[in-house]
């Protein structure tokens, strides 16, 4: 018997979404992504440490804004809006110009100039987004679309919009559903810190509905150069190369704080070598491409191990890979080797590779 075909994450889990048989499911058939379990890495964290991928690089945009660009736009079509605008560090920009060509609605990006990895760049525009260069960086993209969408006709679908939250707590539902319980441990990177808030959420929402027993404890990783909830304050000039994460004023700070404090989870702050150290592992030990901002997880939790977090406690550690490593060719390129140039010449390759 076939199987049913997964629908999106609106039509999987509509009991547990706001919305009703009156909402369009402008979807992309986005979620249902892989957990996968790691095969070489979680030894390195600690003997009894289970470790696994959510692996959210292969929703439809490649990266988990899908969860929640779904709901925003098909709750914005439904209360009548014919555009939408977001600020991005290039993921949301993407996810916000594919559900709007799909909607047929107008979308409208503003981002930082220079900061958004290439991938992402082409997606916007390949999508038709009106795509806005902005001489500053993410917070400053934030505050003029929170102001624009205070004042005119189109429709704020950054994370501060309610409806991206219950979205990306489906990521939270899946984790569940595939384990059969919550895992002890759930690590995220936190840029403007809605995904961390609504894995949160999806945790909470899942034990008050008796589907689980109990919740994780939460550990978000901020970049060193943009770490305003690890250090209490806001970052004027955050710097990092894991652009996604590059923000100084988080727009869900609070609720991240939350979520920390009520999971009695952790938030640290990880160097960028530290990053670009767990993103070339991740790709070339457990084969999975992710971009740099979504290594921060795995950063973060070797930084917790090396302090011995873990010791010998057996426990299950999901961490979350937000978005593909084809998002930023850029940077992959920079951070490995070049490729070996050879003639065309059977003698000379074989001889390269040592096989004679
Ligand atoms: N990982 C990736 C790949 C991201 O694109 C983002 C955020 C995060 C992690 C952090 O998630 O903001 O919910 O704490 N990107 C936003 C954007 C800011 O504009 O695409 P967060």
């Amino acid at each position: 018997m076939a199987a049913r075909a997964w629908p999106g994450v609106i039509e999987h889990y509509r009991r547990l979404l706001p919305v009703s048989d009156a909402t369009p499911r402008i979807t992309l058939l986005e979620g249902n992504t892989p957990l996968i379990p790691s095969a070489h890495l979680a030894e390195r964290l600690g003997p009894g440490v289970r470790l696994l991928f959510k692996y959210e690089g292969v929703n439809p945009t490649c990266s988990f804004k899908d969860r929640g660009m779904t709901m925003a736009v098909s709750k914005a079509v439904e209360e009548g809006a014919t555009a939408t605008i977001c600020a991005s560090t290039g993921n949301t920009s993407a996810a916000a110009a594919a559900y709007c060509a799909r909607a047929g609605i107008q979308s409208v990006v503003l981002i930082p100039d220079g900061y958004v990895a290439l991938g992402k760049l082409a997606q916007a525009l390949a999508y038709g987004a009106r795509t806005i260069a902005v001489d500053g960086d993410f917070d400053a993209c934030l505050r003029l679309v929170r102001e624009i969408s205070d004042n005119y006709a189109v429709a704020l679908v950054n994370s501060l919009n309610p409806f991206r939250i219950q979205g990306q707590k489906t990521a939270a539902f899946e984790v569940c559903d595939a384990l059969g319980a919550p895992p002890e441990f759930h690590a995220l990177p936190v840029g403007n810190a809605g995904n961390i808030t609504s894995y949160w959420l999806g945790y909470c929402e899942y034990r008050e509905q008796g589907v689980t027993d109990r919740l994780p404890h939460m550990l978000g990783f901020q970049a060193a150069g943009a770490a305003p909830i690890v250090t209490g304050g806001r970052v004027d000039k955050p710097e990092t190369l894991a652009t996604a994460i590059r923000i100084g004023n988080p727009a869900r700070w609070e609720e991240a704080s939350r979520a920390i404090e009520e999971s009695a989870g952790r938030i640290e702050a990880v160097s960028d070598d530290e990053i670009v150290a767990a993103y070339r592992e991740l790709s070339s030990v457990e084969g999975i491409f992710c971009e740099p901002a979504s290594a921060a997880s795995y950063a973060g939790l070797k930084k917790l191990a090396a302090e011995g977090f873990f010791g010998s406690r057996r426990c299950t550690v999901v961490a979350t890979l937000t978005g593909h490593g084809l998002k930023d060719p850029d940077r992959a390129v920079a951070t490995a080797a070049e490729p070996e140039q050879a003639p065309d010449d059977i003698d000379a390759i074989v001889e390269m590779l040592g096989l004679a």
